[in-house]
């Protein structure tokens, strides 16, 4: 695994600005914070920080203002409840006048700054815009493993101006990674559902040359089916990438790794809860009418077998519609599984991405895994074998 300073390299920060990039990109509805995962993520970085009585400055950035500040992207926003997250006052300081209001502040006070991306040149990795962060700091921190995906100024260019470390999460983030994919005990077995093929190409090309058991789930499995001849009647499909499923078969094949698709599925004539509709069938009985909505029950134990034989796991994605019961079954049971293997020792478990999180706490079970992560492009990045620029501009050399 490649080398990076971790706090525990920091030194003696206290009086010394310390620039925190963290991921506070939180989800909003009617002003408030509805999911404060990610900012409960950033407590232990900037709590030890703080308590070391360095002047934490928090660089963050908030949905895509697209270098146009305004109220709706403000991250002064966020700060109430990332506040009574921390526990501590937290102070929120605007791009104006920055510099005062940063030399005002006392060792061990935490300031989350305005949203790096109202300057156009975050995006860009603009070298001016990492100048005007760097001389805000006396040291960098990078904990936003969630924002590593992305080549910006406050997560590549100022890693190279200013002594740069990984943050708690982001060091938690990067060693339950590299267990998960880097250097697993064998057999690997990767789960990937969600709707559509064409979003998660690359992360099953990669997968298939990393691990010994690929299990594909969700609207995705059926372009799979479709590709070795299976009528899938209704059922959300991307016949046109159906040669490229069988490519990804054929790479799986020669990787020696095993894929497995549902062999019985749940069906209905309609999306939505527990329709009249609803059966359980074989994946060659179909009708022209029906949709698949669901892995069946026999696959999901022949999968739970599979889970068994394994001593790693890797998640991403639901396998069924699991947002509308009761298609959320096959998720709820597998991951369950994989909860109690992992709980039991056997099994070193790793989730992320998008709706991941989402259906392993709808299946009660997101404590349970080894890790789960707070990102979600970058995960999929991650998964797709591709270098994350925030993650190498803190690696030593
Ligand atoms: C996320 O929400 O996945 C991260 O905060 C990155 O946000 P972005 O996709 O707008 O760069």
């Amino acid at each position: 695994m490649a080398q990076f300073r971790t706090l525990d390299d920091i030194g003696d920060v206290a009086g010394k600005r310390v620039l925190v990039r963290e991921d506070l990109n939180v989800p909003m509805q009617d002003g408030r914070v509805s999911d404060d995962t990610r900012l409960r993520a950033t407590v232990p970085t900037v709590s030890e920080l703080a308590d070391k009585g360095a002047i934490v400055l928090i660089l963050a950035h908030f949905g895509r203002p697209k270098g146009q500040p305004s109220a709706e992207y403000s991250l002064a926003q966020v700060v109430p409840a990332y506040a009574a997250v921390l526990g501590r006052p937290v102070r929120y300081i605007d791009w104006e006048g920055v510099d005062d209001a940063v030399a005002a502040l006392r060792p061990g006070d935490i300031a989350v700054l305005e949203n790096t991306r109202f300057f156009g040149g975050e995006e860009k990795n603009d070298p001016a815009v990492a100048d005007r962060f760097a001389r805000l700091g006396d040291r960098y921190v990078n904990d936003a493993f969630s924002a590593a995906h992305r080549a910006h100024a406050s997560t590549e260019a100022l890693a190279h101006r200013l002594p740069a470390y990984a943050g708690r999460a982001m060091e938690a983030e990067l060693k339950a990674l590299q267990k998960a994919l880097g250097d697993p005990e064998r057999p690997v077995a990767a789960v990937v559902g969600g709707a559509k093929v064409s979003t998660k190409l690359e992360v099953l090309r990669h997968l298939v040359a990393k691990v010994d058991h690929l299990i594909i789930g969700g609207g995705m499995a059926n372009t799979f089916l479709a590709a070795r001849g299976v009528d899938v009647g209704k059922s959300l499909c991307e016949h046109d990438l159906e040669a490229t499923a069988l490519d990804i078969l054929d790479a799986a094949e020669r990787a020696s790794c095993t894929v497995h698709l549902p062999y019985d599925v749940a069906v209905a004539k309609e999306f939505a809860p527990h329709p009249p509709s609803l059966r359980m069938c074989n994946v060659h009985e179909v009708a022209a009418d029906e949709m698949i909505l669901d892995v069946g029950a026999a696959a999901v134990e022949a999968l739970s077998d599979v889970l068994k034989t394994c001593h790693t796991l890797v998640w991403n994605g639901p396998l069924g519609a699991f947002e509308m019961p009761p298609f959320d079954a096959a998720t709820v049971a597998l991951a369950r599984t994989a909860a109690a293997l992992t709980q039991s020792g056997g099994l070193v478990s790793v989730a992320g991405g998008g709706d991941t999180v989402a259906a392993l706490n709808h299946a009660g079970v997101a404590g349970d895994f080894t890790f789960v992560s707070t990102a979600g492009g970058a995960f999929l990045e991650w998964m797709e074998g591709k270098a994350l620029p925030g993650v190498e501009a803190l690696e030593r050399r």
